[in-house]
């Protein structure tokens, strides 16, 4: 079965064809970052605008690399949300008049499956069941997953998300978007040690998080330096982030593995790409005797590819899934 994904809830437009028999035949990704920087974040207007213009010479980009018709399509399968509503509007369009067109049935697909399912696309994919940390910038969960659609939610923030943290931190330091990339590379100046941020919830029984409160610290200590911080200044402040926020990351992965007595832990969405946590989650791997899997670092972000494969995974469940009615729902 080949299946065309269509991720376009934010600023990527990224398509992809998946096939059950001969896996990720090819994917091709627009990221609109240069587009929003000069205005500090995405501006939902523009992001939709600009999936308009992308989605169709992305569509036969992926199918010349991958060297099929359209006509071959056997179902298209779309991010359904959550996102900006705009921009996944365009998406959910785009795949119905293409199954519309084809007469092929189109498949809504949840954004956060297909980041949860990213890392299966890897060489070395993990076998089912794992623990799952979902750190995007707008979702933070802990999960237990069983199968394709056997979802247990363990703990998720109370507020802010871990991407959203990192972006508005990485903001408060006068650092560009996005800012979780950005402010992973200035920690890397920082001394440790130099200051104390809080651990939120590191302490709580449950698999819960919280990072207002985190952010709210990077705001007091950032207003109370702000007349006079140097440039190593701001680096130890982007260290004191990121060793704050990576220790209750990886405090609440170890706290799930234990409680579930699972050894196999996957990380999967836009903060997954960090460089300080996947260092201390697989030196924490190594010490205590479990596996931690990430998706290739291009997956790690929003892309088509993950969405191909999550919609591929529904219908060899359930064939039926997709259908021909093109009357969408975002
Ligand atoms: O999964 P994603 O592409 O989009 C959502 O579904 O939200 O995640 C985007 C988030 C942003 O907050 C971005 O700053 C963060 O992932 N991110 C990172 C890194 N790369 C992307 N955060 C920390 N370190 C990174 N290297
Ligand atoms: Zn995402």
């Amino acid at each position: 079965m080949l299946v065309l994904g269509v991720e376009s809830s934010c600023d990527e437009t990224g398509l992809a064809l998946y096939d059950t028999q001969r896996g990720l035949l090819s994917h091709a990704l627009h990221s609109q970052v240069a587009m929003h920087e000069e205005y500090g974040g995405v501006v939902p207007e523009l992001a939709s605008r600009d999936h308009i213009r992308r989605a169709i010479p992305l569509l036969e980009q992926v199918l010349g690399k991958g060297g099929v018709e359209g006509s071959a399509i056997d179902a298209i399968a779309y991010t359904q949300g959550p996102g900006l509503a705009g921009a996944l509007l365009v998406g959910a369009s785009v795949a119905c008049g293409l199954g519309l067109a084809l007469d092929k049935p189109v498949l809504g697909v949840h954004h956060l499956e297909g980041h949860l399912l990213s890392p299966l696309l890897a060489t070395d994919p993990p076998a089912f069941p794992f623990v799952a940390l979902l750190i995007s910038g707008g979702h933070t969960q802990l999960m237990r997953v069983d199968g394709v659609g056997r979802y247990a939610l363990l703990g998720e923030t109370l507020d802010d998300a871990a991407g959203e943290a990192f972006d508005k931190s990485a903001k408060l330091l006068g650092l560009g978007y996005p800012g979780g990339p950005a402010i992973s590379r200035l920690a890397e100046f920082g001394d440790p040690g130099v200051y104390q941020l809080p651990r939120p919830m590191l302490h709580s029984k449950d698999l819960n998080f919280s990072f207002s409160g985190l952010k709210t610290a990077v705001l007091t200590l950032v207003h109370n330096q702000i007349a006079n911080i140097c440039e190593q200044d701001k680096a130890n402040v982007a260290r004191a982030f990121v060793d704050a926020i990576v220790e209750v990351l990886v405090a609440k992965c170890l706290a799930a593995l234990k409680q579930t007595g699972l050894k196999r832990l996957v990380i999967a969405g836009g903060v997954g790409a960090n460089r300080q946590l996947r260092a201390a989650l697989n030196e924490a791997a190594s010490r205590r005797g479990f596996k931690v899997y990430y998706p290739e670092l291009e997956f790690c972000t929003d892309n088509g590819a993950m969405i191909a494969f999550a919609g591929a995974m529904r219908l060899q469940i359930d064939p039926q899934a997709a259908q021909r009615d093109y009357g969408f729902n975002v």
